[in-house]
């Protein structure tokens, strides 16, 4: 990845940080985009010091309709030439569909669809046309493979991602942009408070951290995986409900997942809450 450039979009913590850290110290340059900027300069002038690379932060707020032109405009300026992606920000809301305000559902598919859509669409015909050898990254997650009770719009959201990548995969071959959609499990981030969940005890003995679904999930990108699920707990959730009517997955899905997570009230994110957001991404 030397003399790379990587966008990364959710790098202010968990699995979009650990993208930063581990492309940065293979030598790309970087663009760091989130909405809490302390967070994104702190991790630069880290990153500088560490590896000698050059960090761009852009303060973008992706729920918003403007967002991904803006941040795009800015990411390419002064001839700026993307050769890696990795759509990252995601949020979700755990609990039953009607007990949110709508506008949560909206935010949430605005996130984690429409903004990783446009924006894969800008920055793939930006690749296509300079020529370069280049890499998109769609963080989904196992629930694109078996939704689950009480995250209907986050299931329902990673499972678009996994059918848009596998199929953009597959009409990109034979160009230099190679994409990849990663399915992680839980993972020990600022996630489940972010989504009103609690781990649970035999919830924390399945989790992985960001550093390992990182590092595999390169390793899986350049070993040439269209879609790539980390650790074998994960892809044995994934291959099992195959198995199973529909309705028995669901209610499994369900009982599992309650006992990995107690539901919690919603904390609020937004750049002015920053300090109160503790890391606990296991480093
Ligand atoms: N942790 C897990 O168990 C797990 C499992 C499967 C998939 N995933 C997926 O992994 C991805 C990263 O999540 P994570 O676990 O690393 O959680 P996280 O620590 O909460 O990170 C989420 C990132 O998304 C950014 N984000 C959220 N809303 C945004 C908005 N409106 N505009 C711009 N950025 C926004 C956040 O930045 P700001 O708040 O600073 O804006 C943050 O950097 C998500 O897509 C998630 O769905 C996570």
């Amino acid at each position: 990845m030397k003399n790379q450039l990587s966008l990364i979009t959710g790098a202010s913590s968990g699995i979009g940080e650990e993208f930063a850290r581990q492309l940065a110290a293979m030598g790309s340059d970087l663009i760091l985009a989130a909405r809490r900027m302390d967070r994104l300069e702190a991790l630069a002038t880290d990153l500088r010091g560490k590896f000698g690379v050059s960090v761009t932060c852009i303060p973008v707020d992706l729920a918003k309709p403007q967002a991904v032109q803006e941040l795009f405009h800015r990411a390419t300026e002064n001839g700026n030439e993307i050769t890696c992606l990795v759509n990252n920000a995601g949020l979700g809301k755990y609990g039953s569909f009607v007990e949110f305000p709508y506008e949560d559902h909206h935010s949430t598919l605005q996130v984690n669809v429409v903004a990783p859509t446009e924006l894969t669409y800008l920055t793939v015909n930006h690749m296509l046309g300079h020529g370069k050898k280049s890499y998109v990254i769609q963080v989904a997650s196992i629930s694109a493979f078996q939704p689950v009770g009480n995250f209907s719009v986050y299931s329902a959201t990673k499972g678009y991602l996994r059918y848009f990548s596998e199929t953009l995969a597959f009409e990109l071959k034979g160009t230099p942009v190679q994409m990849m959609c990663l399915c992680p499990g839980g993972t020990y981030t600022e996630f489940f408070e972010q989504s009103g969940q609690k781990i649970t005890q035999s919830g924390k003995a399945t989790m992985m951290t960001a550093q390992a679904v990182v590092s595999l999930s390169l390793d899986a990108l350049f070993a040439g995986k269209t879609v790539f699920v980390p650790g074998w707990l994960n892809k044995i959730a994934c291959f099992l409900p195959r198995l199973f009517p529909r309705n028995l997955a669901l209610f499994l899905a369900f009982k599992t997942m309650n006992r990995a997570v107690e539901k919690i009230s919603l904390p609020s994110r937004s750049p002015e809450s920053s300090s109160a957001n503790t890391r606990i991404s296991g480093r």
